[in-house]
């Protein structure tokens, strides 16, 4: 339809969509130093699951379905009028930064919500059912790589491959995950995703911009046009403890000025006059801590990204060289944790979104996203797109990210529109 269903939009309620997201915010809630309200919900957390009650709640009282796959990808089903029909699936995650902000991934789940909702309240019956899907652990904050649930849910990487990983306190994503599943014995288990049955019929996601592009541009929404590589590596420097005092400095394995080595020879392969390529070190774990012991291990991450697959292979491929010409004393360990090439969104999903945003009379353009997202792991499987909002400077992994309760509503509203043109095709 290029014309809005105005029911529809008249259906989305922007108090009860912006409550049920504040609701939500409450649930591992913080205020950090400046006063920011912030959110700390790991995945696979009591918090976590508490938050996941309050949506099952939500999504029964209005009569949908819900159950669960292995992964604890969670699933509320809106029924069409056709069963053998697969779903348009929509959503993302709950999960959150240690210090994220309130919209980052619950806003798409909710928005999910509020769509159906407002698809069901204004007596629009829907060919195909929609699904509202909440992906376990995209962020990777408690639990490295981020997106299992999505990279489970497609075949994309082998869950095995997890089985070690662990948070800070030791818990295994597998003991975290079981533990998970068992608290939500409850609900009804589904296979999972495409490895075990079949592909959705399209999937679009819903998620703040996480930049400053459309506020500044005035924009109402962005119709994501595909998502850049990401490439996630852990470096393990090794060497040898010795007393700061007596040990002459040219006798020691230093594992923290080796570090430092490392780390200018990488910024130095990296570097991009063109400011496209996006290369950070942002967690560093030092042993044994304490001043006055050379270090005899540093643990560093990478998180390296580019939208040009040839660039994203290359660089990301010399890593290790670069890191091995750079240690003068210690040895050194490196592993690839993620590894996913850059995505580009076909038609007909960008397109039923944009239609949807001119039909409501909004402001809207395609544009990159530069964040991953669970939706690039679909893009193989089923048409794939997003949807951005504008959030405020553009601020996001951060207590003070900020959408107004205008915004939220707008892209609800073009989400509802594109899931109901979707679902009746
Ligand atoms: C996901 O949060 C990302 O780092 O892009
Ligand atoms: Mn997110
Ligand atoms: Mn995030
Ligand atoms: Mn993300």
């Amino acid at each position: 339809p290029e014309t809005a269903a105005p029911n529809l939009v008249a259906a989305v309620s922007e108090a009860r969509h912006w409550d049920q997201v504040m609701a939500m915010a409450r649930i591992g809630a913080f205020t950090d130093a400046d006063g920011n309200e912030g959110v700390n919900r790991p995945c696979l957390s009591a918090l976590d699951r508490e938050a996941r009650r309050v949506l099952i709640r939500e999504a029964q009282g209005i009569g949908l379905g819900v159950s669960v796959d292995s992964w604890g990808n969670l699933f509320l089903r809106h029924e069409g009028t056709d069963a053998t029909l697969a779903p348009v699936l929509t959503g993302s995650h709950m999960d959150s930064q240690p210090n994220g902000g309130r919209f980052d991934g619950i806003w798409g789940v909710m928005a999910g919500l509020e769509a159906v909702r407002a698809i069901r309240e204004a007596g629009i019956a829907t060919r195909r059912p929609i699904e509202v899907v909440a992906w376990t652990n995209e962020e990777g904050g408690r639990f490295a790589p981020g997106c299992m649930g999505s990279m489970a849910f497609t075949g994309f990487a082998r869950p095995d491959t997890w089985d070690a990983v662990a948070d800070k306190d030791g818990i295994t994503v597998k003991d975290a995950l079981a533990e998970h599943l068992a608290a939500e014995a409850d609900l009804p288990r589904r296979p999972l995703g495409t490895v075990e049955g079949p592909a959705p019929h399209a999937y679009v996601e819903a998620h703040i911009e996480q930049g400053p592009m459309l506020e500044r541009e005035g924009q109402d929404v962005g119709i994501v046009s595909g998502i850049q590589g990401s490439r996630w590596f852990l470096v393990e420097i090794q060497g040898r403890t010795d007393h700061a005092g007596t040990s002459p400095v040219s006798l020691r394995q230093d594992a923290v000025q080796d570090a430092v080595r490392a780390i200018t020879a990488l910024n130095a392969l990296m570097h991009d006059p063109t400011d496209v390529l996006r290369f950070t070190v942002a967690s560093i774990e030092v042993s044994p801590n304490t001043s006055n012991t050379v270090a005899d291990r540093v643990r560093f991450t990478i998180d390296f990204r580019h939208p040009d697959n040839v660039v994203l292979q290359a660089r990301g491929n010399a890593i290790e060289g670069v890191i091995q010409s750079a240690l003068r004393h210690c040895r050194f360990s490196l592993t690839e944790r993620f590894h996913a090439a850059p995505v580009e969104f076909q038609p007909p999903v960008p397109d039923a979104l944009e239609r949807a945003a001119r039909a409501q009379g909004l402001k809207a353009k395609r544009m990159p996203s530069g964040a991953f997202h669970d939706a690039q792991f679909l893009v193989p499987h089923c048409p794939t797109g997003m949807l951005f909002i504008p959030c405020r400077n553009g601020v996001s992994h951060h207590p003070a990210e900020y959408a107004s309760p205008e915004a939220l509503a707008a892209g609800t509203r073009v989400l509802a529109q594109a899931l109901l043109e979707l679902a009746n095709d």
